[in-house]
């Protein structure tokens, strides 16, 4: 196997040679993945059958050099399986059939979480069978997912979460409690089956501010002692800098979205990814391939860093300037 990517998220990779992989590596900017998707008219019927995700999770290792594989599935599978029902309506997001903004109370069927998020365990052992490079699994973080079982849908404005959860932090809690205690189980069975890295996505942390680390840094840091010595985990926050929670985090490895500078972080005792913005692939061939190089000049001898994007790849971008960068990242690597 291929181990440049868990050697850098233990601070030990052989340098000169940066690892990389991209966030949402698999998705609609790529032909091979709008035909498989187009056969289903519902986002979770497809990735439901694992057949399909491990084929969707093989879209992009078969169409570039990456270091890394991330299973084809989605944060919100935890709140389907938790009874909420979650669909994909075109052009809106997710949109769940019970949510907190329609209902007082969220019973949340915890007993029959593993019977329906087993599909997850079974397309990475598949997955696991057929890639010759490190398998990420991930979930979402407690409070991330919070945010959507309380709109029931993506966050239009902040507001409402912010005095729920100060006018309702015993219920807050006791939510955040539980899924947390689902997101370490759910993580350790995807490394049983196989997950050899956990990425953790608290996309929504940017809402939270001076409550940050009570509502959510607080729930991500129990994950990695339940998880910690079994598989590396990664923490990946948007709307947030590393900065401002570094010193109360357990983490040693964190994905950095675009508005941070890895530059801040870079010589500290932790790994880093991510940080460049995905619009970054809409420059021309010229630009793209000196900035290959500028990045590989400053990282190059560092054992701690991997090449990634800071936010999620979106379907108005061409593969082909991946395929660009991603070749010359290559070139280099290999000289
Ligand atoms: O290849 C990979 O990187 C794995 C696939 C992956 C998906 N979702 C597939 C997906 C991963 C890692 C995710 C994580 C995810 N999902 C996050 C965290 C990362 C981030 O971007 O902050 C979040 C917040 C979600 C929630 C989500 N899923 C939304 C808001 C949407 C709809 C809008 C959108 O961005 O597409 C999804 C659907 C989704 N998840 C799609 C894919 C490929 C598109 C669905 C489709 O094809 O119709």
């Amino acid at each position: 196997m291929n181990n440049y990517f868990l050697k850098a998220l233990n601070q030990e990779n052989e340098a000169p040679y940066i690892p990389v992989w991209l966030l949402r590596q698999a998705g609609r900017y790529m032909p091979e993945y709008r035909e498989v998707r187009s056969q289903y008219k519902d986002f979770f019927e497809m990735i439901k059958k694992p057949e399909i995700c491990k084929e969707l999770t093989l879209q992009p290792l078969n169409a570039f050099d990456l270091d890394a594989a991330i299973t084809f599935t989605d944060i919100l599978t935890i709140p389907d399986a938790l009874g909420l029902k979650v669909n994909f309506v075109k052009g809106k997001g997710p949109i769940f059939e019970k949510s907190l903004s329609s209902m007082d109370k969220l019973d949340l069927n915890t007993n029959e979480f593993h019977d329906k998020i087993q599909y997850v365990y079974s397309a990475t052992s598949l997955i696991k069978e057929n890639v010759n490079v490190p398998l990420i699994g991930f979930t979402g973080s407690p409070w991330t997912l919070f945010v959507y079982m309380f709109y029931g849908q993506s966050p239009k404005d902040f507001k409402s979460i912010q005095s729920y959860i100060s006018e309702n932090s015993r219920d807050a809690e006791t939510y955040l409690q539980i899924l947390t205690d689902c997101c370490i189980e759910y993580a350790k069975r995807q490394v049983q089956h196989g997950a050899d890295c956990i990425q953790i996505f608290d996309s929504w942390a940017g809402i939270l501010e001076n409550n940050y680390v009570d509502f959510s840094l607080k729930y991500v840091n129990q994950i990695y002692e339940a998880l910690n010595g079994e598989v590396p985990l990664i923490l990946y926050n948007r709307g947030k800098l590393l900065s401002t929670f570094i010193h109360e985090s357990s983490f040693k490895a964190y994905s950095i979205n675009s508005s941070d500078q890895i530059e801040n972080y870079i010589d500290e005792d932790i790994t880093i990814q991510g940080n460049l913005n995905p619009d970054f692939f809409k420059k021309n061939e010229e630009e793209i391939k000196l900035k290959v190089h500028e990045i590989f000049t400053k990282f190059k001898d560092r054992k701690n860093y991997i090449f990634n994007v800071g936010e999620g790849l979106t379907p108005d971008l061409d593969p082909e300037k991946i395929k660009i960068f991603l070749k010359t990242l290559r070139s280099l690597n290999s000289q």
